[in-house]
């Protein structure tokens, strides 16, 4: 008997030492982080600005971090090996999403491209929708002239502002810009006014969907609250949601009224879409992708634009250097085309510094793992969220020199880019859920900024210095500035708002060296001779040397052109028919230059 007793004593003692063994073990396999609280866990260490306590504790506590965030396990990642690691050499594992409690309002998250599952086939379709009906070189080709309208009118509300002395705010002028982008790229329309406060409620809609989605849920650290929505944040998305999908549903009933009287040519996404629609991406898959859309793609890429230009403010130096790029390469006082882009390495330079010290989504969009994941050493336990702190990466002092200053230049000799190879900086995220409206923003920030810094010189409302400016960022699910920027445009030009051709024969310059000053003729030495098909024409008053460079180049050809134009056009007066119909065909210089020889 006691023999026995020994043995059940020795077993029990070995599988205690075992269990205490595991534990152990276990324990010590889960990355380091702060000591957490009782209940609450390390929720106390976040503050109103995560991204940037985050950042701190990761340097004391290293590139993986882990910490509980009430119930939730969080793992943060804050290096570009590490991100590499998860984003693309073990991207499968990492790659479905936390989903936040409110995004389940109105069953979103069950429909949507940014919160289904990767293995869900929906979710396959829809990317495969988004890359191919969407986002691909052909597709945003075939409505660049949408994007270079919405150029135009943002130009044309700073114009107003500038007539009568009038601070534009970056932010609302460009979320409305963005908004009508989307809005036009799916339904041919504008859904908001810069003029009238008609789609205000449109707008509104939009703008409380992306502050409530920015605010901290208590139920996404504690799931057992989610019966009762304390702060009530799914309750009010839900009430927003539900108004926004009306309109688009409304939207889409008047376009199968239009496809079905057959007066309609398949052009924008709503036509894809419904062509496409099966069973698989049915009505309300649609709903939620135009939904999805504007709520991606608005905040974001407005958001760029303000930051852009608020460094561009707050850096004078950098600020001139852009505008001789654009004014050496474009000629002052032209928008700026997509084909322009590539031949502005300045510009470039400047959106990437922008990406790189604001990225818009500083965490990415938190993914979550589905069992538990060995990484690098650690176990990573299952259901826990993952933040790539990307804010960190792009201010990491062992990757970037000078990590807070904005100079663009870091980027004239270097091949870093934002497409997701470069793990330095992943404004889109990289892997299989990089941003699928990547194509799209990369074309419409710089085009945008490019423009607005070529059509105005700028200053800060209320005699702000640069160097006061505020730069401080507000937290959420984008990274917003906190003090809107408020911009005066000073037009140095003379800003011309009716087509180019309606611009009178008489008045085209007459000499060799003004005929190079004017912002038309210098527009139409270009290839395309583009400025031809514009809305808004800036003329300037004084030739400026780019344009007498440019125009010393193509000085013959562009003075037998402007003969050329002024010649039809005098006919075109005689003959009673309009001037427009005359250069309705742009034409090129060579082309032109050939026709006058004869
Ligand atoms: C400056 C502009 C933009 C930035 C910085 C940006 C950034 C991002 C980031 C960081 C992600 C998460 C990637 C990840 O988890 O690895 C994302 C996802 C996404 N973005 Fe964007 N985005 C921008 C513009 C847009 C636009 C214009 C659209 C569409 C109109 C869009 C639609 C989406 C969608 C649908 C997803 C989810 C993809 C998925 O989960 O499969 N984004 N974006």
């Amino acid at each position: 008997m006691e023999y026995v007793n020994i043995c059940l004593g020795f077993f029990f003692i070995c599988f205690l030492v075992r269990g205490l063994f595991i534990s152990l073990r276990r324990s010590k396999r889960v990355a380091p982080g702060p000591f957490p609280l009782p209940i609450i866990g390390n929720l106390l260490l976040l503050g109103d600005k995560p991204h940037i306590s985050l950042a701190q504790l990761a340097k004391k506590h290293g590139p993986i971090m882990n910490l509980k965030l009430g119930q939730i396990n969080t793992v943060v990642i804050s290096s570009s090996v590490l991100a590499k690691q998860v984003l693309q050499k073990q991207d499968l594992a990492f790659s479905n999403r936390f989903v936040p409690d409110a995004l389940r309002a109105c069953n979103h998250s069950g429909l949507s491209v940014v919160w289904l599952p990767v293995n869900n086939s929906q979710w396959r379709t829809l990317r495969k929708v988004m890359n191919s009906h969407i986002f691909s070189g052909n597709k945003l080709d075939a409505n660049e002239h949408l994007r270079t309208k919405k150029i135009q009118d943002l130009i044309h509300y700073c114009h107003n502002c500038s007539k009568v002395g009038e601070a534009v705010d970056m932010g609302r002028a460009s979320f409305r810009t963005s908004l009508n982008l989307i809005s036009n790229t799916i339904f041919s329309k504008d859904l908001t006014d810069p003029f009238s406060d008609s789609a205000k409620e449109f707008k509104e809609l939009v703008w409380n969907i992306m502050v409530e989605v920015g605010k901290p849920n208590l139920v996404d650290y504690f799931p057992l609250l989610k019966m009762i929505d304390p702060q009530g944040i799914r309750w009010r998305l839900t009430e927003y949601f539900t108004k926004v999908l009306h309109l688009i549903s409304g939207l889409i009933d008047e376009r199968i009224k239009e496809r079905k009287m057959g007066n309609r040519a398949n052009v924008d996404v709503l036509d894809a879409l419904l062509n496409i629609s099966t069973d698989e991406i049915d009505r309300n898959h649609i709903e939620h992708l135009c939904l999805e859309m504007f709520a991606a793609g608005t905040d974001t890429i407005s958001n760029t634009l303000e930051w852009a230009m608020a460094e561009l403010l707050k850096n004078p130096h950098t600020l001139e250097k852009a505008q001789k790029e654009l004014e050496q390469i474009i000629g002052r006082g032209k928008l700026i085309d997509e084909a322009d882009i590539t031949k502005l390495p300045y510009l470039r330079c400047i959106v990437k510094e922008t990406f790189r010290i604001h990225p818009q989504v500083p965490f990415l969009i938190q993914r979550k793992t589905e069992e538990d994941i060995d990484f690098c050493g650690y176990t990573i336990p299952k259901d826990s969220q993952v933040l790539v702190n990307v804010w960190a990466i792009g201010r990491d002092s062992s990757l970037w020199e000078d990590p807070l200053d904005f100079k663009p230049e870091r980027f004239w000799e270097s091949e870093i880019d934002f497409k997701g190879r470069d793990f330095e900086l992943i404004p889109f995220g990289a892997g299989r859920r990089i941003c699928p409206g990547l194509p799209l923003a990369i074309k419409m920030v710089p085009a945008a900024l490019g423009s607005l810094l070529n059509t105005f010189n700028w200053k800060l409302h209320g005699g702000i210095a640069p160097k006061d400016l505020d730069m401080e960022e507000s937290f959420g699910i984008t990274l917003a500035k906190t003090q809107p920027l408020l911009a005066i445009p000073i037009p140095g030009f003379k800003l011309v708002v009716k087509r180019a051709t309606v611009v009178k024969p008489k008045k085209a310059p007459a000499t060799k060296e003004k005929s190079t000053s004017s912002s038309t003729v210098v527009a139409a030495a270009k290839p395309k001779a583009t400025i031809l098909k514009k809305k808004v024409v800036v003329k300037k008053s004084k030739p400026t040397a780019t344009a007498t460079k440019q125009g010393k180049k193509t000085v013959t050809a562009l003075a037998k052109a402007k003969k050329t134009l002024v010649k039809k056009a005098t006919i075109a007066k005689v003959k009673k028919t309009s001037v427009k119909k005359v250069m309705k065909k742009p034409k090129t210089v060579k082309s032109l230059a050939k026709k006058a020889k004869k």
